[in-house]
């Protein structure tokens, strides 16, 4: 029997699945298999995959359909979002032929399902919901500046259109002390910025210790240089959290807070659970602690029922608030949802697509000016990348506010901190030169 033990892993969707692709790393590594940089030298395909909008399901099947194509012979695994979810559809499509699906919270049966299939040619499934949180798994990170760092997973505010909570499961928290064990593991490792991952991280408990306790803790370790996390609820938000924010260097003057729509009924209907007047007037609270605050935020056009005048409304917010970035989804039926059974998905796709055409070209001009308002300062930048896609004369790395800077490399190495002027700006990138 020919050894079969070197895996390929591809990863799509949220931070936190390229987060639990590291630990799937970890685990597999101390099973004894050997992880692949390229597919063709691997002898089994694992996928971790996302099944937010039908475009991500979709993109999975076309690359499976392409690995059958490239070798009869792989063994290929879906993990992740689908193997929770949606199986069932890829298990329909008979020339797949899946080897195994394994669902976010059973990845420790990994290994057993992989060695399984190697000798007994058995298919398996492990896709139980465990609430597991996976705290004695230290992941295999990728180089560079910054480190995820999972903190809760699952999710249990039920947005109609959303198919993570039943992907992912409950919420559950990992333990405060392990968290912060893995902080100290992360400075070892030399990593400057640490990002705190979860659906809704702001909900975070453990014991009484909140989130706000947890990323305080993390903050006094003088080595971490940056704190970034991904995404809170507007309804978690708290304005010590944001006091907090504002005291602390180290942590990020940057916030990713999901409006979704400006119309209050569409909220309603999404069981968002805040109004427009609410996160308009939360947003007035962040901006009098912290005036320079960059934000980013997820919007979805073309909700079921979603009108000309609520649209507008989302318009009407977007411009009121000037996010720094925007990221604008077509609405998509997902199974199992509330939104699926209840309300019929009536906006035409001729007109979500010239809704989404719009926002999209409205933010861009707002991106635009927002970036301009960086021209001539003065801003930090920690580089990410020695070069970049067009010349290797340039690095980029980021500012405080996570926007993408690009400066001539001058021999920085991946984690250097340097001051520059801003020169330049773009929508998406700004240029700088050092000072
Ligand atoms: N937990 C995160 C979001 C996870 S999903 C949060 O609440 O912020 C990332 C984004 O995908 C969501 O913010 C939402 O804008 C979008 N999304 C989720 N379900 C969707 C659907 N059915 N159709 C279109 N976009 C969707
Ligand atoms: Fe989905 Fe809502 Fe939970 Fe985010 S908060 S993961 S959008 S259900
Ligand atoms: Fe996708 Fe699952 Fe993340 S559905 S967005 S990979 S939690």
């Amino acid at each position: 029997m020919k050894v079969m033990k070197k895996i390929y892993i591809e990863t799509y969707g949220c931070q936190m699945n390229e987060y639990d692709s590291e630990l799937v790393k970890a685990l597999l590594q101390k099973n004894g298999f050997v992880i692949v940089a390229d597919n063709k030298k691997a002898d089994i395909i694992i996928l971790n995959t996302c099944a937010v909008r039908d475009s991500a399901v979709r993109k999975v099947s076309g690359r499976i359909a392409r690995l059958r194509y490239l070798n009869k012979n792989y063994i290929i695994g879906v993990i992740g979002c689908i193997a929770s979810a949606y199986k069932t559809e890829l298990y329909k499509i008979k020339d797949f032929k899946i080897d195994f699906f394994v669902g976010p919270d059973n990845y420790k049966k990994l290994a057993q399902v992989i060695k399984k299939v190697i000798i007994s040619n058995e298919k398996s499934d492990e896709t139980e919901q465990l609430l597991e949180t996976y705290e004695d798994v230290f992941p295999v990170r990728k180089k560079g500046a910054s480190a995820w760092l999972t903190i809760m997973r699952g999710c249990n505010n039920y947005c109609t259109y959303c198919i993570v909570p039943y992907s992912r499961g409950p919420e559950r928290s990992k333990s405060f002390k392990s968290i912060i064990n893995e902080v100290e593991q992360i400075i070892e490792q030399g990593y400057k910025q640490v990002y705190l991952l979860g659906q809704n991280v702001n909900s975070y408990v453990d014991n009484k210790q909140n989130f706000v306790d947890l990323i305080k803790t993390i903050s006094n370790y003088q080595q971490i240089k940056r704190i970034r996390f991904t995404s809170p609820h507007p309804k978690d938000l708290s304005m010590s959290l944001i006091e907090l924010m504002a005291q602390k260097s180290n942590i990020c003057s940057q916030l990713h807070l999901p409006l979704q729509s400006g119309s209050t009924n569409i909220l309603e209907k999404m069981n968002r659970t805040y109004t427009q007047e609410d996160y308009l007037a939360l947003i007035k609270n962040i901006k009098s602690i912290i005036p320079d605050i960059v934000l980013s935020t997820d919007i979805i056009i073309g909700f079921p029922g979603e009108t000309k005048k609520d649209y507008e409304e989302t318009i009407k917010v977007m411009k009121e608030v000037m996010f720094d970035s925007a990221y604008i989804f077509k609405y998509s039926v997902r199974p199992k949802t509330l939104a699926a059974k209840k309300y019929k998905d009536n906006v035409s796709e001729k007109e979500k697509k010239a809704r989404i055409t719009k926002l999209n070209e409205m933010q861009k001009e707002i991106s635009l000016l927002k970036n301009m308002e960086a021209v001539d300062k003065v801003q930090e930048v920690m580089i990410e990348s020695i070069s970049t896609k067009k010349s290797v004369h340039d690095c980029y790395g980021r500012n405080q506010g996570n926007k993408l800077i690009v400066i001539p490399n001058n021999n920085y190495v991946i984690g250097d901190e340097i001051k520059v002027k801003i020169w330049q700006a773009s929508a998406n990138t700004l240029r700088g030169m050092p000072v």
